[in-house]
């Protein structure tokens, strides 16, 4: 995916904002997300994640923070962005939603509003933005990803997770104009099975996306990750894989994907 070369009228950088989503639910990505914003900050990067899976926040959950404010509070006006951006273990600093929050599971011109001016505001402090988005293609998932310039898609091997994968970056073709989204599977199974499913997943994809000369449509496979036990002890002890176990096979997968981003 090409570097976002923003500016901000200051004329500092603008981050690069990069959603990070699924079709299926479950499939790992507040997992990759939070495992990623930590590799990137380890490599000296500025990051924030935001939990853009507003209804039903759990990056709080995997990162074992106990928040006391949170954007409910930046929405209502209790608390500046300064107050709720808070950190986090791993080096970066995250914007928690928190949880069952009702009024945000539709996509109301409030929501919207809020959400565009906050994403404008930490934009020019960060060097990344990661939004870590609720799975599927309801209106408020896929208003959140059109915030980010660049597209994530995670997804597992299964084949109800694929077909699901599918129809969320068809959706974010043909409703959001993308031609180039990023691919991690998670939790495969043998070395390769990234690369396979990215290729047939782009084959169909091409055929439905690029059906005019001149269209073309890219899926990036951007990283594979095993299933790996030591995800599942990480989100257990709810502590960041890379700090507990920096020498598993995942942990080195998201290591990897890092330096894919930066290059
Ligand atoms: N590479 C992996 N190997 C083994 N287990 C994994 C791996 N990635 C994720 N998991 C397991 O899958 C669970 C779900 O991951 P996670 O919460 O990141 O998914 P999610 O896509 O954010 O879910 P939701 O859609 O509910 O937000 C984790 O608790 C972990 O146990
Ligand atoms: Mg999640």
């Amino acid at each position: 995916m090409a570097p976002a070369a923003a500016t901000s009228k200051s004329g500092r950088a603008l981050a690069r904002t990069l959603a990070v989503t699924s079709g299926k639910g479950g499939v790992g990505k507040t997992f990759v997300t939070a495992n990623l914003a930590a590799a990137l900050a380890a490599r000296g990067q500025k990051v924030l994640v935001l939990d853009a899976d507003l209804g039903l926040a759990n990056l709080d959950v995997v990162l074992n923070l106990h928040p006391k404010l949170t954007l409910h509070d930046v929405f209502t006006e209790k608390a500046t962005l300064e107050q709720a951006i808070l950190p986090a273990p791993g080096g970066f600093h995250v914007l928690l939603a928190g949880s069952g929050m009702v009024e945000y599971s539709r996509l109301t011109p409030e929501v919207r509003d809020k959400l565009l001016y906050i994403i404008d505001l930490v934009k020019p402090r960060f060097d990344w933005v990661l939004l870590d988005t609720g799975a599927g293609i309801s209106d408020v998932v896929l208003f959140a990803v059109s915030l980010a310039t660049d597209v994530l898609v995670v997804a597992t091997p299964e084949p109800t997770s694929l077909t699901d994968a599918y129809a969320t970056i068809k959706v974010l073709a043909t409703q959001q104009g993308r031609r180039e989204v990023g691919l991690v599977v998670n939790q495969a199974n043998r070395p390769g099975e990234g690369k396979l499913i990215c290729g047939q997943l782009q084959q169909v994809l091409q055929r439905f996306v690029g059906p005019t000369p001149g269209q073309t449509f890219r899926l990036e496979l951007l990283g594979e990750v095993k299933n790996d036990q030591a995800v599942r002890q990480a989100v257990l002890k709810r502590q960041l894989l890379l700090e507990h176990y920096p020498g598993s096979d995942a942990a080195q997968a998201i290591k990897a994907l890092a330096s894919k981003l930066l290059a």
